[in-house]
């Protein structure tokens, strides 16, 4: 399979966390590219069979369990483009003990979802990812051959 991961990040745990996502596809003999989310066009969108999006959750704009501003920007530049017959995977980092606990992956799935995307699995929510690692990255190995056939 090709794939696309669309990603961005504060306190790079997110970036870490892509690249070893990628790591194990690699593994599995998928070919990934990796994108910032800021970088995206249309085009962007035409080349892979698996779009992978991962965004941590943020207060921006006075609001709560946002997606990082750089898919704020994204989803208002997409506003208009279909995601019809495109697969897609969600996944993000966030924190428990806020109201909305990885509330900007559903913004962003909510957002793909009515522009026609396929979303292939549950989005992964990962707790506190620089507290347990360990655990999150064993949790995304079993999350990602979930959807993804071997090559
Ligand atoms: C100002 C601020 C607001 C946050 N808001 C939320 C939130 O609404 N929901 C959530 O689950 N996590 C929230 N978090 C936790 C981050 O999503 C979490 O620390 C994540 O690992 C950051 O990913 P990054 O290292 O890729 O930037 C917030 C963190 C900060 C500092």
């Amino acid at each position: 399979m090709k794939i696309l991961i669309i990603y961005e990040t504060y306190s790079g745990g997110t970036k870490t966390a892509v690249e070893f996502m990628a790591e194990e596809l690699i593994k599995m003999n998928h070919a990934v590219d990796i994108i910032h989310a800021i970088d995206a066009k249309p085009d962007s969108f035409s080349k892979h069979d698996l779009y992978i999006f991962a965004t941590p959750s943020w207060l921006e704009r006075d609001r709560e369990g946002q997606p990082h501003i750089n898919f704020i920007k994204f989803m208002e530049k997409f506003e208009k483009e279909s995601f019809e017959n495109k697969n897609i995977a969600l996944m993000g980092l966030g924190d428990a003990t806020y109201a909305h606990f990885c509330g900007g992956i559903d913004v962003l799935m909510k957002f793909l979802e009515e522009r026609g995307g396929k979303i292939l699995a549950s989005p992964l929510k990962l707790d506190s990812y620089f507290m347990k690692p360990e655990e999150c990255r064993k949790i995304m190995k079993e999350w990602i051959s979930k959807f993804t056939l071997k090559n």
